[in-house]
């Protein structure tokens, strides 16, 4: 199904899945407009826990979704590569996760929208889909091609779901504008080569953020950053141990040295 952008097609996917009070999950740091679509149909959202390498902690996740006396988790939602973690997910990792899925009857959504910005250079994972009739996956025009403004992307799931997203998608854009379906068009026939060339580019900028960072905050204060376009940076903790306010991290990173970043207790993950 092609859609106004992925976040549209997230929405088609929430709407069509969840009613009021059934259990979704993300996994922690979560991009933020995965957790208020799945707010805004008055979903219970768990937000599941991830290893020291950001990665989905599988055996945790497994016995939670297994426990028979918790709510049922009718969908997990995990961004591959991570918004705002920039974690590439190794494809045997992704298998697992889906796997698990698929014996406790729980819906995967895997957001794709850095499909392209993979680093396998540096030693990264590439990047992966899984597919499977549990799974949908969505896609988008917006980061690989430079293509935000226009407004596409698109959905791939199990035939199964089809009616009910053909009504969500009717009700909200009908079909994304024909402008934007002919410009992605062409977009997909300068292919993913293209794009793989501009990603390459961005290698001595992460470079030099990383160094720079890493000299200033220690070498652990980087996380993530195996896919994507996005970094985290630990804050140093209080002198009480307590975390730091990354909220007002950022308003003095912004007013002071006009660098716009994003506070990590917007997406669940607070002191980063
Ligand atoms: C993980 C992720 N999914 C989806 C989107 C939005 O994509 P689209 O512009 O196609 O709606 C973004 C944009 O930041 C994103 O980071």
């Amino acid at each position: 199904m092609v859609t106004s952008g992925s976040n549209q097609g997230y929405m088609n996917v929430v709407l069509s899945l969840l009613s009021e009070g059934d259990t979704a999950m993300v996994f922690r740091p979560y991009y933020f407009n995965h957790m208020m679509a799945l707010q805004m149909v008055g979903a219970s959202v768990e937000v599941a826990a991830v290893d020291e390498q950001l990665m989905p902690d599988l055996p945790q996740l497994k016995k939670r979704l297994l426990d028979a006396a918790a709510p049922h988790v009718k969908m997990i939602t995990v961004s591959n590569p991570g918004n705002p973690n920039g974690v590439m997910l190794p494809a045997e990792t992704l298998r697992e996760l889906a796997d698990a899925c698929a014996q406790a009857g729980t819906w995967l959504i895997v957001d794709n929208a850095y499909e392209y910005f993979s680093y396998e250079a540096q030693g990264y994972p590439a990047h992966s889909c899984v597919e499977g009739p549990h799974i949908i996956n969505t896609f988008s025009f917006s980061k690989s091609y430079g293509m935000m403004g226009w407004r596409i992307g698109y959905l791939a799931f199990p035939e199964v779901l089809g009616a009910q997203l053909l009504k969500a998608q009717d009700t909200i854009p009908i079909c994304p504008p024909v402008m934007s379906q002919k410009a992605a068009l062409g977009a997909l026939q300068a292919g993913g080569a293209w794009v793989k060339e501009k990603v390459a580019s961005l290698d001595a900028n992460k470079h030099h953020l990383c160094t720079t960072i890493c000299e200033c905050l220690g070498e652990t204060a980087v996380l993530g950053g195996s896919g994507a376009i996005y970094l985290m940076v630990r804050l140093p903790v209080k002198t009480d141990g307590s975390l730091a306010a990354d909220v007002r991290v950022v308003e003095w990173l912004a007013a002071e040295h006009k660098v716009a970043v994003i506070p990590g207790s917007a997406c669940g993950f607070p002191g980063v």
